[in-house]
């Protein structure tokens, strides 16, 4: 069977601040995917949020980019809109950026990752096995070095060196700075990560949008990278990426794409999405109501049946207590940064800063420079 995966994330209103969406506003997303099910529009569905974000895990048969699938999810969070603002949520509908989208919501708000593949349960995949990342309070290109050290990097996934690996795999790499249509370059692992890493170094203006397997053409990853205030015009909360990651056999195994999370690496985002701290994983349905508005992600872990069901529930990766102890070192992280409040590398550069109030501040101040006479 041909099947679809298909994550769509939207943070439509939240309770006490920018923290998690209302119960009632996740009932009845869950309600609306379950009449998806019973209507056969969706093989199988799942609701959860991270932080203020409502994510929507699909299977379904209808490809990439279907209009079916795309407009259910922005019908679903319309009602979540419609509650949010009935209960006088903070920041209800934010990520609802235009009035009707054309059928797909890539640059309408809404983050979304697909990734369609053959279903078959035999070689090279004869278990479908898979996690979904959500990130909250975060810039795009959050997952830039996780994965690249996942998929190219054997001091993090040994499995690398294994016959099914040892060629490599493509990165999509996609160019952020353009709003209008997508830019991607494919680069290929080993031979060109340095070239990979000259990009992906730079998260706000490059993501990953897809990986893929080199050997059997099984694409492993895809990635929501774009960016809300080149869609907007200006800032409107942060982009919060979300990601769909094929794991085990021909790809690497869980452990092996999650070890690179425990640097909890700093990333754009926090306050006002405007300073660099570090991101912190967390079990699935945490808020965010820690010290400082650390940027946080979550993983959790599906696998399909014949029919393309999620068998039997989730795995919470980040559950486990052994991230407790990077739960730790992330609000140490996050304590020595924000000890230099706004200066120099604590904040993000101005070209980021300058969609939100901050140019307003600034440009007001360059009117009032004169040159010395
Ligand atoms: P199990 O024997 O528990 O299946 O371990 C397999 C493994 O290879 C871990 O990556
Ligand atoms: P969200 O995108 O999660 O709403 O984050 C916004 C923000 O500005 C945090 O202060
Ligand atoms: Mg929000
Ligand atoms: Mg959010
Ligand atoms: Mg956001």
């Amino acid at each position: 069977m041909r099947m679809t995966l298909s994550v769509i994330k939207a943070d439509v209103g939240s309770i006490g601040g920018h923290t998690k969406p209302s119960a009632r506003m996740l009932d009845a997303v869950r309600a609306a995917v379950q009449r998806a099910i019973d209507e056969h529009l969706l093989l199988d569905g799942f609701v959860a949020h991270t932080g203020d974000d409502i994510a929507i895990i699909m299977s379904h048969a209808e490809g990439k980019n279907s209009a079916r699938i795309h407009d259910f999810a922005w019908a679903a969070f319309l009602e979540a809109t419609d509650i949010a603002r009935r209960q006088g949520l903070y920041g209800a509908g934010q990520d609802l950026l235009v009035d009707a989208p054309s059928g797909n919501l890539r640059g309408a708000g809404p983050a979304v990752a697909e990734i369609t593949f053959e279903h078959t349960l035999k070689a090279p995949r004869p278990a479908e096995s898979f996690m979904v990342l959500a990130a909250d309070k975060c810039g795009p290109g959050a997952y830039n070095l996780p994965l690249y050290l996942a998929f190219a990097d054997p001091m993090y996934c040994a499995g690398l060196m294994l016959p099914q690996m040892i060629k490599g795999f493509a990165f999509h790499v996609i160019d952020m700075d353009n709003a209008k249509a997508d830019s991607i370059v494919e680069l290929a692992a080993p031979e060109e990560s340095y070239h990979i890493a000259a990009l992906l170094r730079d998260n706000e203006r490059f993501g990953i949008d897809a990986i893929v397997s080199r050997t059997y053409g099984e694409q492993a990853v895809a990635v929501s990278a774009q960016r809300l205030h080149s869609i907007a015009g200006k800032y409107t909360g942060k982009d919060d990426p979300v990601a769909i990651v094929r794991n085990q056999g021909i790809f690497p195994a869980p452990e092996e794409l999650l070890s690179p999370f425990a640097k909890a690496h700093f990333v754009g985002g926090d306050a006002r999405g405007s300073h660099v701290m570090p991101l912190m994983p967390v079990p699935l349905n945490t808020a965010v109501t820690g010290l400082y508005c650390l940027p946080i992600v979550s993983c959790i872990g599906f696998s399909l049946d014949a029919d393309g069901r999620f068998s039997e529930g989730y795995t919470d990766f980040f559950a486990n207590p052994a991230w407790d102890e990077v739960r730790l070192r992330a609000q140490a992280k996050a304590i020595e940064m924000r000890s230099q409040g706004w200066s120099g590398a604590a904040m993000l550069p101005y070209a980021e800063l300058e969609y939100g109030g901050f140019r307003e501040t600034v440009s007001g101040l360059l009117e009032r420079f004169r040159l010395r006479a």
